[in-house]
This record gives structure tokens, C-alpha cells and sequence, in this order.
């Protein structure tokens, strides 16, 4: 019978009769696929891996840390991490349409990890969380094969021009049995749990602008409130995604005795199998106003919180 240590053992052998003696390199974003990949590849290979955490400085918070942590601290695994937030956001300045930031963000991704990737010598073998779907459905992850909605922010010219071959042992999986391998190998529930999250990352939350730390710590800090109360709620595992936009809007407010003029933001909460469709998940109204309430009340520059109610199609999972 098939069973997932079954699994991970026959992929462990299958990683080491391809890789033999030689390096292998693995882009960490701290989402669920490439953790998976890396955790795996090392418990095959050990310190023949290196992984290589390229932080834009547009992951939520406490993101950043809980990669380093994870990786370094639990599981003793090679890792650079490169702050490069201040590349990044003044690449990014003035910049506002979505395609244009994708662009850059994935240009700069790709040349950040050559940089680091030659700094440690180079490496025979590129590691990715390539999944089955990935596989079959190669042409565009939103818009169908005909038409691209939004270009996919990936690396996929890396091993052509680095001259690396690929090692994918998630091939044949998909989401929910990468989850449980992830689990198998001992990595903690809130990475392999984790929702999905975009590679531009918190850029494409902020819609119809330009990035700026301010708005990025702005925007953290209204997210971090939501998830927590999703958290707390129970709510996490029945959401596919759940994230806050801040809206390029200002808007008047009352706040004790005075005027406030600040910025709205809005909620975003989907369920889904595949990202392809989605459905807004039916908050019931208490919730909501308690996570509204929070927000305007703790985040200082944000007066009004909206609940988006678009499903996709006609909408998209994010605004940009
Ligand atoms: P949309 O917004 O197209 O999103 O409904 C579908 C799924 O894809 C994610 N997404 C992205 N992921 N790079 C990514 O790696 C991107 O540029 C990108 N844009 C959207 C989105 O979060 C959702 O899971």
C-alpha cells in the first residue's frame, strides 16, 4: 500500500541517485511548496543543499523570521538570506501598474539569486516545489491558456541561464499530499498550513499606487490584526486565502472629539480548491465589525475597513 513515508523515502533515493556528490541550490520564499522541497532535498542530501531566502521586503509579518528560524534553528539547514528590501523598493518607486511591478520584482528575484548563488560557488542542481498542477496546467495559472490576466511572478528562466538542472520531487503531488508531507517531515503546522501567498507579494496589495515602506508597514500591520482574528476565531483552515488591501483612498472619520482623515482599507477572504475560482467566505457580521473595530483603533492612518464581496470569476483572489 502506498503510504506517504513510503513516499518520502523513495524520493529521498531518487534524490540522491540523481545529485550524487554534487550542489544543489533551492529558493525558500517561506510558502508551503518550496519548504517542502527543501526539507525533503535535505534530509537526502544535507549540506549539499543550499537554500537561498531572497526577502523583497513585502512579506507579511513576522514572515522573514519564522523562515530563518525554521530553517536554520529546527532543521540546521544551509540558508543565505538576503535583505534586499531597499533594492527592491527603490526599483519599485513611482511605480503603479500591476504588470510593471510583477516585472521588476521578478527581474530583480532572478538577478538577487544568481548574485547569491554565485557568492557560494554556484551549484550543478536548482531545487523547486514544482507540483503536479504546475505540471499539467504550464501555460497561465489564471487566465487560461489563451489569455494572460496576470503574468505569474516565477523563475522559470533560472536553469537555462544559470546552466542547472532541475530537481523537482514534488512532481506527482498535489497541494493537500504536499501538506501532509510536510507534516510527515516534522515542519510545524503555520508553514504547511499556511495560505497561499503571492510572489510580488504585498506590492500587489496596494492597489492604483506606488510602494513605500510607510504603506507596507501600514498594510502589515491591518493584515496582522485580520489573521489574527482569524486565528482565534478557528477560522484559518476554512479559508484558502485571507489578506487586507489598503486602498489608495482617504476618507473622513470621527475618532473621539476630532476629525480624521485617513486611509481605507478592505478585507479579502476567499475559499477555493485550486485559486482558478474562488467564493467570498460568509464572515457573519459580528466578526467582521470586531476585526473593523480593532483596526481603526489600533492602526493609526486607517479610518474605515470594507469587506470584499466579489467572487472569481468576475473578480480576482488579489486586486492587482
Ligand atoms: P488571482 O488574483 O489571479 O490569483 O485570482 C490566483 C492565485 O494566484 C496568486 N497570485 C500570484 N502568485 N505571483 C504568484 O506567485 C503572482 O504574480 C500572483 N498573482 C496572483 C493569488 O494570490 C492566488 O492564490
Amino acid at each position: 500500500t502506498w503510504t506517504m513515508a513510503g513516499f518520502r523515502d523513495v524520493e529521498i533515493e531518487k534524490i540522491r541517485a540523481q545529485v550524487g556528490k554534487k550542489r544543489v541550490i533551492c529558493g525558500l520564499s517561506g510558502g508551503v511548496d518550496s519548504s517542502v522541497a527543501a526539507v525533503l532535498i535535505h534530509e537526502a542530501i544535507g549540506d549539499q543543499l543550499t537554500c537561498i531566502f531572497v526577502d523583497h521586503g513585502m512579506l507579511r509579518t513576522g514572515e522573514a523570521e519564522e523562515v530563518v528560524t525554521t530553517f536554520r534553528g529546527r532543521f540546521n539547514i544551509r540558508l543565505v538570506h538576503r535583505d534586499a528590501s531597499e533594492l527592491f523598493l527603490s526599483e519599485l518607486k513611482d511605480v503603479v501598474d500591476p504588470e510593471q511591478k510583477r516585472k521588476i520584482i521578478g527581474r530583480l528575484f532572478i538577478e538577487v539569486f544568481e548574485e547569491e548563488a554565485a557568492k557560494i560557488g554556484g551549484a550543478a542542481f536548482l531545487a523547486q516545489g514544482t507540483l503536479y498542477p504546475d505540471v499539467i496546467e504550464s501555460v497561465s495559472f489564471t487566465g487560461g491558456p489563451s489569455v494572460t490576466i496576470k503574468s505569474h511572478h516565477n523563475v522559470g528562466g533560472l536553469p537555462d541561464r544559470m546552466n542547472m538542472k532541475l530537481v523537482e520531487p514534488l512532481r506527482e503531488l498535489f497541494k493537500d499530499e504536499v501538506r501532509d508531507l510536510g507534516r510527515e517531515l516534522g515542519l510545524p503546522e503555520s508553514i504547511v498550513g499556511r495560505h497561499p501567498f503571492p510572489g510580488p507579494g504585498l506590492a500587489i496589495r496596494i492597489p492604483s499606487a506606488s510602494i513605500t515602506r510607510e504603506k507596507l508597514d501600514l498594510l502589515r500591520k491591518v493584515d496582522a490584526i485580520y489573521l489574527e482574528e482569524i486565528r482565534n476565531a478557528g477560522l484559518y483552515d476554512a479559508i484558502w486565502q485571507a489578506f487586507a488591501v489598503l486602498l489608495p483612498v482617504r476618507t473622513v472619520g470621527v475618532m473621539g472629539d476630532g476629525r480624521t482623515y485617513d486611509q481605507a482599507c478592505a478585507l479579502r477572504a476567499v475559499t477555493s480548491t485550486d485559486g482558478m475560482t474562488a467564493d467570498v467566505y460568509p464572515f457573519d457580521m459580528g466578526f467582521l465589525t470586531r476585526v473593523a473595530g480593532r483596526i481603526v483603533n489600533e492602526v493609526r492612518g486607517v479610518n474605515r475597513v470594507t469587506y470584499d464581496i466579489t467572487s472569481k470569476p468576475p473578480g480576482t483572489i488579489e486586486w492587482e
